[in-house]
């Protein structure tokens, strides 16, 4: 059996990377985290783990006992402290310990683009690096460098996403122009699990990325694929500080990381070696276009519909890979508490909803929307339910689809209204409290606009809703107590 021992595997990539690698069977899986509670269950269930962070001898040593391939994505960007001077230490206490515990292989990501042009970001990844290869003859080291990463939650990714969602019209700094070549998150950890099983006579770089494109044709061709249509205007005068509080103000990235971005992307970031297609030939990257439409899918997923670790029979329960970015999703939330009514009654007051039975409250306001609707082309509210009384998963409700039905706890609908963005209702039985939430993923500036138009709609529909609902269940379960007295 190959031992593994995976580092960052709380992080944006050794996350993803963990899920793949739980699955092999070839491998002995640990992971060395600083902080268990950041891991899913299933995670815990699936690997050794051990907890402490690099600086700690004593744990490197327990971490890496009788391991053969260590992976190393331990990475210091979000830290107060020097960076480099944290990453440098880090290298070194651990490039140590593996030269100590016998390690046989070190896989390694870091960044592409020239030494000469390096920001100080990339240079302390191109330092890590070096530490970690240099005693090719104990340990050979598979060194990937990656550019700008496409997936989502990914900083790069999230950037340009934010851009290109919020400005029909975008100036631009010089550096829209410098070119790169982007790679899809899950071909970047498709590369990584099988240089876990690469075994070349001597130390390897190996860069990984598709076909060179510049930072505005990613920004372009992200809008295409998301449907929308956007001017660039470069404007000489941007300088990269200025670009960095743009990013800020723009974007869900903090300051700090958004500067170390625009500086990194001053200079090119080109693949310098064929060792991607000689040493994996088996990999094929996806095209920059297909990567972007994934990542869009994939946040749709994990922002709402992956939102409960205990719907759908735990088929899509892991912890969210997205950083959630700030207002990718504008949410309603509804509180209230049950009052005594039996969780079934409510589930059975919700899922009672929509057709004859209409929505409870404000049904002018209702019928006001699905008129709406109506009139640019939607289904409107005449489309009704296949029965009463009865919900599955796939059933038309009005203007809605149910997603997802949780007998007893969860009813999750999509909006098949015409709405700039996609929507969902939802409502969740959270021990004594029903939680209803409206969940919007905008579309663009209209999107965003669409949204902050209909808050004072909301204002009365939303909490007329839950009220209702408990109501309703408060009346099924007092008939319920008749019933049950008359059999008696
Ligand atoms: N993300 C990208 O777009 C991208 C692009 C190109 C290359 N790369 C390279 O890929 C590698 C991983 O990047 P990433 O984006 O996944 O990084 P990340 O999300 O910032 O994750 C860093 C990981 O390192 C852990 N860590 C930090 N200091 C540690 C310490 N002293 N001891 C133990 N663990 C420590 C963190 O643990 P906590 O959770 O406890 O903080 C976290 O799990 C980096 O070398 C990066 O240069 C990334």
């Amino acid at each position: 059996m190959h031992n593994v021992l995976l580092t960052g595997a709380t992080g944006y990539i050794g996350r993803r990377l963990e899920k793949v690698l739980r699955e092999r069977e070839d491998l002995r899986l640990r992971l060395l985290v600083r902080n268990t509670r950041k891991l899913t269950e299933k995670t815990r269930q699936h690997a050794e783990i051990i907890e402490g962070d690099s600086f700690s001898p004593e744990t490197l040593r327990q971490a890496l006992f009788e391991v053969d391939t260590a992976v190393y994505l331990i990475h210091s960007m979000g830290a107060e402290r020097d960076f480099s001077q944290l990453d440098r230490e880090s290298a070194e206490k651990f490039y140590n310990a593996c030269l100590e515990q016998g390690v046989k292989r070190i896989v390694y990501l870091g960044g592409l683009g020239l030494r000469e042009s390096a920001s100080p970001h990339l240079a302390s990844r191109l330092e890590t690096g070096d530490i970690l290869s240099s005693r090719p003859d104990r340990i050979r080291t598979i060194w990937l460098r990656a550019g700008v990463i496409i997936g989502s939650g990914s900083t790069s990714f999230e950037i340009i996403r934010h851009l290109v969602e919020k400005l029909p019209v975008m100036t631009t700094p010089k550096w829209v122009n410098t070119m790169t070549q982007p790679i899809g998150i899950e071909d970047v950890v498709a590369y990584l699990s099988a240089a876990i099983s690469l075994d070349p006579p001597d130390n390897v770089v190996v860069d990984i990325g598709v076909a060179p494109i510049s930072f505005q044709e990613m920004l372009q061709q992200t809008a295409e694929v998301m449907r929308l249509r956007r001017w660039i205007v470069p404007v000489p005068v941007l300088t990269p500080r200025l670009s960095s509080y743009w990013l800020t103000l723009m974007t869900p990235v903090p300051y700090r990381i958004g500067a170390a971005l625009v500086e990194g992307l001053k200079s090119e970031t080109l693949v310098q070696n064929d060792h991607a297609q000689r040493f994996f030939p088996q990999i094929q990257p996806q095209p920059f276009r297909e990567t972007v439409q994934q990542a869009l899918n994939e946040l749709e997923q994990d922002l709402v519909i992956s939102r409960w670790c205990d719907s759908s029979g735990g088929a899509v329960c892991d912890i969210s890979d997205a950083a959630s970015p700030a207002d990718s999703v504008y949410r309603d939330v509804r509180i209230a508490p049950l009052q005594g009514i039996p969780a079934e009654h409510v589930f059975a007051a919700i899922t009672s909803l929509g057709g004859k039975t209409g929505w409870f409250s404000h049904s002018l306001l209702w019928r006001t929307r699905g008129l709406i609707d109506k009139a640019v082309g939607g289904y409107g509210l005449n489309r009704g339910r296949r029965m009463h009384g009865e919900l599955r998963i796939g059933d038309a409700l009005d203007f809605w689809k149910v997603v997802d039905l949780v007998p007893g706890k969860r009813l999750l609908l999509v909006a098949q209204m015409r709405v700039p963005g996609k929507a969902w209702l939802e409502f969740d039985l959270q021990n004594d409290t029903l939680v209803q939430t409206a969940h919007f993923i905008p579309h663009g500036l209209y999107g965003r606009l669409y949204w902050y138009a209909l808050i004072p709609f909301h204002y009365f529909i939303f909490p007329g809703l839950i009220k209702k609902i408990l109501a309703k269940a408060g009346e099924m379960e007092q008939e319920a107590r008749h019933t049950q007295s008359r059999e008696v």
